[in-house]
This record gives C-alpha cells, structure tokens and sequence, in this order.
C-alpha cells in the first residue's frame, strides 16, 4: 500500500503547489481593485472557474475519501473529519460566490467595490488557513499511517477528471490562464 499512498500523497500536495500560484495571482488582482485600479477580470473569471471546478470536483473529493480512510484506522480523525467537510463546503460556496460577483462585473452591473473585495478576502483566508492545516498537520499525518492505511478501490468520481490547466493537456478554454502562469514564471 506503501508506493500507492505516497502517490495520492504527491498528487494532493502537488494540486496545492498549483493552487498557491493561483491564489497568489487572485491576491494581486484583487489588490488592484482593492487601490481603485482595474483588476484584469478575464483573468480573475479563468483562475475562479478553474478553482471551482477541478479542486472542487477533484481534489477534495480524494482528499475525502483518503481522510476517511484514515478516520478508519485513527477514530481520533472523527472529529477532523466534521471540520474537513465543512471547509470543503464552505470554499466551494465562498469560490462560486465571488466568481458570480465577477461575472455580474462583467456583464455590467454595478458592484461596491469594497463588498467584492471582502467576498475574496474571505475566500482567499478560508483556502489558505484550509491548506496550510492539511500541509502540517493531515498530510504529515497520511505519510506517517502509510504502513496502514489501504487506498485500494478508489472511488469512480476521484481521478476520473484530468486537471484543465496543469494536467497532461490544457483545456482550451484556459489556454490563457495558462499563458498568463507562464508569463510569470510560474508554469509547472
Ligand atoms: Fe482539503
Ligand atoms: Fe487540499
């Protein structure tokens, strides 16, 4: 079980390596708007479709399903696992909200600036606070139950998804998210 643990391990931190590059970008267009500069929105509509698709669908359904299996060895996980569902909810809500207020912008109607710029900043703290517990605390905790736990039988819904921008091919519809990573020196 050993090999197969630390590939879905790997996999998990490398979709948060790709969505830190992501909230960063979302952080300095915000900031823009935030100093009554205009933010590029094409650019803050690609990078919220894409996080309110593939980590939503993807990523957390197989970081659920790989807490639960832990919760199956560690009952101490029981507890984690309430909070671990209700982040997943509450980002995915938080993301599609400010990708709605986005797209209001863009069909023209008019937003308080400062309203869009709290909708981010509650949904940038929510992701950050969500994965930096992950990275300290339950994925150390993953690589240290390897020896225990079984990750066979994946279920059909995770991994049946490539990644649209960092997978093997990018999806057309973010071809220019995906250049605008590249423009920055942060392409995968
Ligand atoms: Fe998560
Ligand atoms: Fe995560």
């Amino acid at each position: 079980m050993t090999k197969q643990v630390s590939q879905i391990l790997e996999e998990l931190r490398e979709d948060h390596r790709n969505l830190t590059v992501l909230l960063a970008m979302l952080d300095r267009e915000i900031a823009r708007l935030k100093s009554q500069e205009d933010p590029d929105y094409e650019l803050l509509h690609d990078i919220l479709t894409y996080m309110t698709g593939y980590p939503d669908a993807v990523h957390h359904k197989k970081e659920d399903w790989v807490y639960a299996r832990m919760a199956a060895v560690r009952s101490s996980m029981q507890r984690d696992l309430v909070r671990i569902e209700h982040d997943h909810a509450e980002i995915s809500n938080l993301g599609n909200k400010l990708l709605s207020d986005i797209k209001a912008i863009e069909s023209g109607t008019v937003l308080r600036r400062f309203d869009v710029v709290e909708d981010a900043r509650r949904y940038l703290t929510r992701q950050r606070d969500h994965m930096r517990w992950e990275d300290e605390k339950l994925f150390p905790l993953i690589d240290s139950l390897k020896a225990e736990l079984d990750l066979s039988g994946k279920p059909s819904q995770v991994g049946i998804m490539a990644d649209p921008v960092f997978g093997p091919s990018v999806e057309s519809s973010f071809h220019t998210l995906f250049e605008a990573i590249k423009n920055e020196g942060l392409a995968p």
